[in-house]
């Protein structure tokens, strides 16, 4: 910093842009009490989430297991609706996990590696991503790590260098949790295609604070969660997957939630959900579920 730009004059603070947001302040207790800036680890909790989360420690006591058949079930399926509609996805081609490491495991499982052993990677994003895959070492998976010159970002060409004939995938994130920065996510993606790669995005530090469209951006997996932008507290994690790849999709670990006939308690077979539930594993938080529904609800009557 040289010494004239240190001893700049903090700028005025611009006009508010959209004053009729400003009554969604009132929802938030916190806001009320602190200049709150740190949404990338937890958002604040808003009135409607709270009395979301009462409604579901009411029904808990009017219906007890019932809640499960005639209530809670078709909550979890709005969720996937508000989600699906949130990233311009079809609602066959989402799914909730109980966090982003899990949902990124049970789709790390999921992929064939025979003929494509090497995932690229960032040495920018949240470690959990590359855990994944460093994890599977062992079986033969190589890590290659696209470097950035400067901590802040990583320009599309550097993933180029590294995507071969043998990448099974390119799994980095749209915004950095290092820097904030946004990357261009259809760039990576059109280098990931080029060479019959697939193209995963951690969209946590994204989702809810940037418009998304899975589409537009080409991408074929998407996870993210609801504890940062969306409001929605720890505890639910949500997965897009691309309508054709749906099929290929058999993870090697699974549960009950995954199964086609749930509720046939099959000991003896397995046979996967046609949709992206296909991956869903056992009970899922419900608290989560109803606090996330309320985010969701805002950021859906907001736009991101
Ligand atoms: C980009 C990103 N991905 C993943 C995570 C962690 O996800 P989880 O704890 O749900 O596995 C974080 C947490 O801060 C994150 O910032």
């Amino acid at each position: 910093m040289t010494t004239s730009e240190s001893s700049r004059p903090y700028p005025t603070p611009p006009a508010v842009e959209h004053p009729e947001l400003l009554p969604y302040r009132a929802e938030f207790p916190l806001l009320q009490k602190k200049t709150y800036l740190n949404s990338c680890s937890l958002g604040a909790l808003s009135q409607r989430s709270m009395a979301r989360l009462h409604e579901f420690t009411d029904v808990w006591n009017e219906w007890g297991a019932r809640a499960w058949y005639d209530i809670w079930l078709d909550e979890i399926a709005r969720v996937r609706q508000k989600f699906a509609t949130l990233i311009g996805a079809q609602l066959h081609e989402v799914a909730i996990a109980p966090n982003v490491s899990t949902a990124l495991s049970t789709i790390a499982t999921a992929l064939d590696y025979s003929t494509r052993n090497n995932v690229v990677l960032a040495d920018m994003d949240f470690p959990t991503l590359a855990y994944q895959w460093l994890v599977k070492e062992r079986l033969g998976i190589t890590c290659r790590f696209v470097e950035s010159p400067d901590r802040v970002y990583t320009p599309p060409e550097l993933f180029e260098r590294e995507v071969d004939e043998q990448t099974a995938l390119i799994a980095t994130s749209r915004v950095f949790f290092t820097s904030g920065y946004i990357q261009d996510v259809r760039a990576v993606a059109d280098i990931a295609h080029k060479r019959g790669a697939y193209l995963l995005i951690d969209d946590y530090q994204g989702t809810g604070q940037i418009p998304m469209n899975v589409t537009a951006q080409d991408i074929d997996f998407l996870v993210t969660g609801t504890l940062k932008w969306l409001m929605g507290g720890p505890g639910l994690a949500l997965v897009y997957i691309r309508e054709g790849l749906l099929p290929l999709m058999q993870p090697t670990v699974a549960g009950w939630f995954g199964h086609r006939e749930q509720f046939e308690f099959k000991t003896r077979e397995f046979a996967f959900r046609p949709d992206a539930t296909r991956l869903e594993m056992g009970t899922p938080s419900v608290p989560t579920i109803y606090t996330a529904s309320a985010g969701l609800d805002m950021v859906l009557e907001i736009g991101a």
